[in-house]
């Protein structure tokens, strides 16, 4: 059973080690970067403890050399419907296969990164979990299942697997020096938990008068900061939350909005007003959430809907609707606020690809971002962040960001590489950033853009710098797909059907495949348009064209960044 966040795992006995050994494999399955980074924090832990480290990608790491392994640490995130990270999806599959061998001799423990608005709730951490016990492993420390704000529960779970794997007896002395990071050139003191406040330069429209899309281009300052970057990173911003729906809710409360309420566990106090503009979220319901409220609430009707055991029903219930409706629909008003707002998750980070060079524009970063609006059960909804940027934030402004590296996007090592990028919608983002660098950088590999959004005339994002790239032979072709211009939908994957043969091509001439946008739908479609490609002109079976695509994600030559 997974620890409960917040609440220290009792410790394992060092009588249940099975080894004592100084040696520990940390694998990680990241999709954004948060579980990279926390295994690279992990992994720094344990070198300051004297421990040998190996840190690897899952993607990366040799399953033949699993059996070896006598301490294993995973960090995992689950993405969609309870699916793994595209690193991380080989050696999920090895593990579940009937290849992956006894581990009586491991010893093992899970850090799972989740997010409990999603019925699947850290389903890969859990299924890691559960296959290395069946296998034989034994467990060093308890499961940690993070929510989004996984800072402290991951803290905490670092911490278990410290002392145990001291306990278990491998108890090496801490070593001088070791551990410390080496780095080129200064590294920046921000990050994820300490962000840069960030002067905007330009915050712009993209889209043409008429369009349904409001698309806005955001450039940022990073100067002062000594953050570094590269193409396929993102940009990782904290934003507000719609002042008008903070105030419609301690409205509908009956809540003081200059009340001080205690924001964090030092005791550090914020106006209400202050505290649900900036540091709780409440435009998102969670299960974990109603839980607590209908404690907060007895009697309530909440209380049969949770205990009710209609998962569907409050799955239905749950998705799309905000604090508000909560409020309203089970007729919340009366619980205090220092009872309430602490029952809320912390306001995440949201992560934008980088759609700037830093060669093209050194000590920025861009973005492109659409505003997300729509109207819902009779009231207008907004997307967090995006509205905040196109109705909050002008040139001059700052904005608490930080840099979300991601290793899992970026543009092969050799120049020469060709690359195929599929990007419809904002996807196009880091394209915009890879054709910048190669520009900049004289690189000679051939490159290909299948873009697509509405309408020509007002959502061709961009278009200028796509034709200035494609006279001078940046970028080599482009092929686009306007849904809405013709009767029939016309998507980017059909336009890579059509041109299959010279994909193909290319594909045998050794290009990369980038894909960035949509998961769900168009990243879905174009992975079945890839093996429809690879069956029609390969002459492979529908089987071996899945396997032949697993294998480029393998050797890095099909990298997504999808949402
Ligand atoms: P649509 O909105 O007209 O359906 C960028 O958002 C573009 O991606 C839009 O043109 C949108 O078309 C299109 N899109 C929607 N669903 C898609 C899918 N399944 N595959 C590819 N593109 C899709």
């Amino acid at each position: 059973a997974a620890a409960q966040p917040g609440q220290a795992p009792a410790a394992i006995p060092a009588a249940n080690a099975v080894v004592a050994s100084k040696e520990v494999t940390v694998l990680f399955g990241s999709q954004t970067g948060n579980s990279n980074s926390l295994a690279k924090k992990l992994s720094n832990q344990l070198k300051e403890r004297g421990f040998e480290v190996t840190i690897s990608s899952m993607g990366d790491f040799k399953p033949n050399t699993l059996k070896k392994v006598q301490n294993l640490l995973i960090v995992v995130s689950t993405h969609g419907e309870g699916e793994p990270p595209d690193n991380a999806i080989a050696f999920y599959e090895f593990l579940h296969s009937k290849r992956a061998p006894q581990l009586t001799d491991t010893q093992y423990s899970v850090l799972a990164l989740g997010d409990s608005s999603y019925e699947f709730f850290c389903q890969t951490g859990k299924d890691f979990d559960k296959r290395l016990e069946e296998l034989g492993a034994k467990q060093l420390a308890p499961r940690v299942d993070c929510d989004v704000d996984f800072d402290e529960p991951a803290a905490e779970w670092m911490n278990q697997v410290l002392s145990s794997l001291s306990e278990a007896g491998a108890a090496p002395a801490a070593v001088s020096g070791a551990g410390a990071a080496v780095v080129s050139g200064v590294e920046s003191e921000y990050s994820r938990t300490n962000p840069f406040q960030a002067e905007v330069l330009e915050n712009l429209n993209l889209n043409g008068r008429g369009s349904e899309r409001e698309t806005r281009h955001v450039e940022i300052s990073l100067e002062g900061s000594n953050l570094q970057y590269e193409p396929g990173d993102s940009l990782g911003m904290y934003p507000e939350n719609h002042p008008r729906l903070v105030d419609e809710l301690i409205e509908a409360m009956g809540w003081n909005a200059d009340e001080p309420v205690t924001v964090n566990k030092n005791g550090e106090k914020r106006s209400l007003k202050e505290a649900l503009l900036r540091v709780y979220e409440i435009t998102v319901l969670t299960k974990p959430l109603l839980e607590q409220v209908a404690k907060t609430a007895p009697g309530n009707a909440l209380k049969e809907l949770l205990e009710s055991g209609r998962e569907q029903e409050l799955r239905a219930y749950l998705n799309g609707r905000d604090l508000l409706d909560l409020v309203q629909d089970y007729s919340l008003k009366g619980i205090p606020a220092d009872a309430f707002v602490p029952l809320l998750r912390k306001i995440p980070a949201r992560l934008y690809s980088i759609s700037s060079s830093p060669k093209a524009f050194p000590d920025e970063v861009h973005l492109t971002v659409r505003t997300v609006r729509y109207e819902a059960r009779g009231r207008d909804r907004y997307g967090v962040c995006s509205v905040q940027l196109a109705e909050r934030v002008q040139p001059g402004d700052t904005l608490p960001i930080y840099i979300q590296h991601n290793p899992s996007f970026k543009l092969p090592e050799n120049p020469d590489t060709p690359i195929i990028m599929v990007g419809p919608g904002t996807g196009v983002a880091p394209f915009r950033a890879f054709l910048g660098e190669r520009e900049e950088t004289g690189a000679g590999g051939k490159t290909w853009l299948f873009y697509g959004d509405q309408h020509f005339s007002t959502d061709f994002l961009y278009q200028v710098e796509w034709q200035r790239w494609l006279k001078e032979g940046v970028l080599t072709r482009m092929d686009v797909a306007f849904s809405r211009d013709s009767e029939e939908k016309v998507y980017v994957q059909h336009r890579m059907l059509e041109k299959s043969r010279e994909l193909y091509q290319w594909l045998q001439e050794g290009a990369s495949v980038y894909v960035c946008g949509d998961e769900k739908k168009m990243a879905h479609d174009v992975h079945a348009a890839l093996a429809t490609i690879l069956e029609q002109e390969g002459g492979l079976s529908p089987e071996e064209a899945a396997e032949y695509l697993i294998r480029m994600q393998q050797q890095k030559r099909y990298q997504r960044d999808v949402y």
